[in-house]
């Protein structure tokens, strides 16, 4: 049977955990070449090499907020396969856990903006744009099969207003917007892209069990009231967000770019807290005062 992604050359940023981890766990096993790219180590690598064998994964440390060493990640690549057929952009993470209780617009310092920005919104552009300039400057890089891929959520704190397909979330104030801000390069990457035919997507998922909100869900209340934000009343696994990124990076999808696909059980379907009103059940965490782990 023909494997997915033979042979594709996959970038993975933040790939050693979470969301990024089972990407490239499942690229792999659908027979593509993954270069993981964190700031972190993990295991991913070695467990991709044991299964598959060397010339299979390669792991280079890059922080994507430094420019220079998305340039080396980019070169890395290109030596490691030839070229960049796909890229995923999943490393990010939330500046306001360090607050508590978590901020709202005016209580959060400008250096934990413009971290958030760095890395959730410039970070994915930096390693596109990379990818892009190598591929006019080396020919070596050619994007052949042109699927990119973000990561861009909304956060698994949201409880209302659904806003054509995202969300905001209670006291998130630079991660939500950095995430539109990342639906808005998808679709403008998709449209510059389009003569190229380069795919440009971005998947949105709900709360995911990975290690950015593990802490939060081994609070059993807490858990329980992450469920209760998902219609199916149940979190996500990582597998659950890579089957969406395996799907959006492979021929199947060859006709869609620039979505924001919802990965999330339901969780934007609506304002489920009304049920709750109408059936005298107003249990659960205040949004005030609530403390993100
Ligand atoms: N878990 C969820 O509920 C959820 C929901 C929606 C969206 N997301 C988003 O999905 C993406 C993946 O999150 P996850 O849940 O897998 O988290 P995770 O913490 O398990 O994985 C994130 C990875 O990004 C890496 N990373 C962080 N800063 C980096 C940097 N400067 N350079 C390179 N790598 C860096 C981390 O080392 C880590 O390996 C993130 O963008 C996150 O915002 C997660």
């Amino acid at each position: 049977m023909a494997l997915r992604l033979n042979n594709r050359i996959a970038i993975i940023t933040g790939g050693a955990s979470g969301i990024g981890e089972a990407t490239a766990l499942k690229f792999a096993d659908a027979g593509a070449r993954v270069i993981v790219a964190d700031i972190q180590q993990g295991t991913v690598v070695e467990r991709i090499i044991a299964s598959h064998g060397k010339d299979r994964a390669l792991f280079v440390h890059c922080d994507v907020t430094q420019e220079s060493q998305i340039q080396s990640l980019v070169q890395q690549a290109v030596d490691f396969g030839g070229r960049v057929d796909v890229l995923v952009n999943s490393a990010g993470s939330s500046f306001e856990r360090g607050y508590n209780p978590l901020p709202r617009v005016h209580e959060m310092e400008t250096v934990d903006f413009d971290r958030t920005w760095t890395l959730n919104a410039r970070g994915a552009d930096g390693a596109q744009r990379e990818g892009r300039a190598d591929q006019r400057l080396d020919h070596k890089c050619v994007i052949r099969s042109g699927y990119v891929l973000r990561v861009s959520p909304y956060a698994g704190l949201a409880r209302s207003n659904v806003c054509i397909g995202l969300v905001a979330a209670a006291r998130m104030p630079a991660y939500v917007p950095s995430k539109f801000a990342i639906v808005g390069m998808t679709k403008q990457m998709a449209m510059d892209y389009a003569k190229e035919r380069i795919h440009v997507n971005c998947v949105c998922p709900g709360t995911t069990k990975t290690p950015l909100v593990q802490r939060g869900l081994d609070d059993p209340v807490i858990r329980a009231h992450f469920e209760g934000l998902h219609p199916w009343g149940t979190i996500g696994e990582a597998q659950d967000v890579a089957d969406a990124v395996l799907f959006l990076c492979g021929d199947e999808a060859a006709w869609v770019t620039g979505q924001a696909l919802a990965v999330d059980g339901g969780f934007t379907l609506g304002w489920q807290e009304q049920l709750l009103y109408f059936t005298g059940n107003t249990s659960g965490l205040s949004h005030v005062g609530f403390s993100f782990p």
